[in-house]
């Protein structure tokens, strides 16, 4: 059972990444595109459909199946799955931010430029990198 919600979790973590990973890159095109134009209107439908048909149910799946997983492990205490979460945190506020952009950009009001999607393009990079480390490395902790 464990192994399998393992298998599960990682399942539902590489759609949320990829989803994560390629909307950012989605907001840079359309930054280039004249709003109203037909480009820009077929970049507004890519979008919402990444996030609702992906980012977000994949997103659920992951925080569920790795809640289950840490209750059955009984890994609540362990110092590293603290730390994780607080990156998970992180990820999840980011998604937060990208639900906003892809309702400004729906609504021709995006506010940022291309070059600020380019740098917020890194940040799941980055998190996924802390995360991945945490999970498979358990580094422990003096005093958890
Ligand atoms: C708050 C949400 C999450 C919780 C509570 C959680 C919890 C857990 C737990 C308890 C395990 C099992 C550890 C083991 O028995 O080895 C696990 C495995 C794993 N998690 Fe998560 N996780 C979450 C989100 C994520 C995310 C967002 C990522 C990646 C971006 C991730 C990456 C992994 C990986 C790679 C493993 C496999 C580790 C191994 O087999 O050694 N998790 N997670």
């Amino acid at each position: 059972m464990y192994e399998w919600l393992k298998a599960f979790h990682i399942i539902a973590i590489i759609a949320w990444m990829a989803g994560m990973l390629y909307l950012p890159r989605l907001f840079v095109y359309h930054c280039e595109a004249e709003p109203g134009s037909k480009q820009s209107e077929t970049f507004k439908v890519m979008e919402r459909r990444l996030l609702k048909a992906i980012i977000n149910p994949a997103m659920i799946a992951t925080w569920a199946l790795g809640l289950w997983l840490a209750w059955e492990g009984g890994l609540n205490r362990a110092g590293w799955l603290q730390a994780k979460v607080l990156l998970v945190l992180a990820l999840s506020a980011l998604h937060g931010f990208f639900v906003r952009w892809v309702r400004d950009f729906a609504a021709d009001k995006n506010q940022h430029s291309a070059k600020f999607y380019r740098i917020i393009n890194e940040i799941p990079t980055v998190l996924m990198i802390g995360i991945v480390l945490l999970a498979v490395l358990k580094p422990a902790w003096r005093g958890l």
